[in-house]
């Protein structure tokens, strides 16, 4: 018995009020249907079908190579959309056809098995999920008869206010047998308030045909729809709540979890602590033991074991081992600070080599260089790479002491153990273990404050 699964993505999201198709809007970093996506391919489904229909093209571009898709050039309802999915699905007598909307990204494959255990388990013709809602508004109402077999779905337009009472309701996800789903499918209209082919109206017609028709409740936190901003926002919190709660069980240190953001694509080693308003994106690493916030973006950043990054912002870059990092540091792409390295406070980086023990204490920029091994960057240093045409690299070696507010013009080579004064400009390589210093002499003028003073007093009384 194979299981094949049908995912309903081919709707507008009218209510989100925005160009980007519903499922593609992004959640914890990945979009809703991505999430869906991982739900149903967790059940080890053989084959996963999603219906495309606004803005096909670009739904059909986040798809993984496993999953196909299926155009439904019209939205003409969710039976329409299931039947579309049919010629693609090929001979599904006798297996299970796992339907489910591709806009409740916080389903789970627990709850997907569960489902498609029970359809197979009691050989019924569908196993529909439900759920109760206090506030059921929206939602398809699960009718039963007297005995409490269920006889159908009535959506809340089509429902009579008795029937609007009912909070027992349908949510779009359910486990047909195939055989069952080709059947009724083929019999369902549209003679509706919408005019559109409901696939909730195939249960009357499986409960006219005498199918087993069973129900598997769940909390109605997982089968949350989104549907609008509100929605998405209130998905994104319990996503990221799910999220926040699997790293701390594997000894991630939060101290107020709702505070805390993480790409499912983020990944942390056990020891690791984060601080409140961090956030951490894409291809990002934390190892053991560091330290992360109050206040850091990350993104598709590397930050090494017991290291120390806080007030940051972190896009492409690689914090080594008990490096520390901030506050107000900003680290760009190709940036490498080596162990035991510092990038302090209002420190810019861009494509640069910090080496092992190597310091950026404060106020710089240092662009396009090469840093070796424990050198010191003075306060207000600046690489300046750029000659308006070109970028060129700055070459720092080992041991290096680079006065504060040296402006090193690349390209530029300073040698091991060498010294720059305070204040240089320096344009010229300085060779290993020297001073360079570039600037005028100071002069003293004696009684300059005294002086000066007398000659406008006499300026005023001239007047
Ligand atoms: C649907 C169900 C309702 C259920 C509710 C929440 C029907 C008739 N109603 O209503 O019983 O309580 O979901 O789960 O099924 N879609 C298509 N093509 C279409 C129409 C819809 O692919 O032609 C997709 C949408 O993109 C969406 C899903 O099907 O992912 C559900 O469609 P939606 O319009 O949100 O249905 P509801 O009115 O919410
Ligand atoms: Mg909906």
């Amino acid at each position: 018995m194979s299981v094949r699964a049908v995912v309903l993505a081919a709707g507008q999201g009218t209510r989100m009020k925005s160009s980007l198709p519903k499922v593609l809007h992004p959640v914890a970093g990945a979009p809703l249907l991505s999430w869906v996506l991982d739900a149903v391919l967790g059940v080890g489904a053989d084959q996963v079908v999603v219906v495309v229909g606004h803005g096909a093209t670009e739904v059909e571009a986040i798809l993984p190579e496993s999953v196909t898709s299926v155009l439904q050039q019209e939205q003409l309802g969710t039976g329409h959309a299931t039947s579309q999915a049919l010629a693609a699905l090929g001979e599904i007598e006798g297996d299970t056809v796992l339907v489910v909307p591709g806009d409740s990204p916080l389903i789970t494959s627990a709850t997907l098995s569960r489902l498609i255990e029970v359809q197979q388990a009691e050989g019924a013709g569908v196993a529909l999920l439900a759920t109760r809602k206090s506030d059921p508004t929206g939602y398809g109402r699960i009718l039963r008869d007297p005995d409490g077999a269920i006889t159908g779905i009535v959506e809340e337009r089509d429902a009579d206010d008795s029937q609007r009472t009912i909070n027992e309701v349908a949510v779009s996800t359910y486990a047909f047998e195939g055989g069952a789903l080709l059947k009724s499918l083929s019999q369902v209209g549209n003679s509706n308030d919408q005019g559109e082919v409901y696939l909730t109206d195939a249960i009357a017609i499986l409960a006219t045909e005498k199918a087993q028709i069973v129900s598997v409740e769940t909390g109605e936190v997982e089968v949350m729809g989104v549907n609008d901003h509100q929605q998405l926002a209130e998905a994104a919190r319990l996503l990221r709540q799910r999220v926040n709660q699997k790293w701390m069980n594997e000894g991630v240190r939060m101290i107020d979890p709702d505070r805390v953001y993480l790409d499912e694509s983020v990944q942390l080693e056990s020891g690791v602590t984060l601080l409140p308003d961090v956030y951490l994106e894409g291809d990002t690493t934390v190892a053991a033991g560091a330290t992360v916030g109050p206040s850091v973006f990350a993104q598709d950043s590397e930050i090494g074991a017991e290291s120390h990054v806080w007030f940051s912002v972190l896009r492409g870059a690689s914090v080594g081992d008990r490096a520390e990092v901030g506050p107000y540091a900003s680290l760009r792409p190709g940036t490498v600070l080596g162990p035991d390295s510092k990038a302090g406070t209002f420190v810019e980086t861009k494509n640069v080599t910090v080496g092992p023990d190597s310091k950026i204490p404060h106020l710089s920029y240092i662009g396009d260089a090469e840093i070796g091994e424990a050198s010191n960057i003075g306060a207000g240093t600046i690489t300046c790479n750029y000659d308006g045409f070109e970028k060129h690299t700055t070459r720092i070696g080992d041991g290096v002491r680079i006065g504060s507010d040296t402006m090193l013009v690349a390209p530029v080579t300073i040698g091991d153990e060498a010294w720059t004064g305070a204040g240089s400009t320096i344009t010229k390589d300085v060779p290993p273990g020297a001073l360079a210093v570039e600037r005028a002499e100071q002069r003293e003028i004696p009684d300059y404050a005294a002086k000066k003073k007398r000659r406008k007093r006499r300026e005023k009384s001239d007047e």
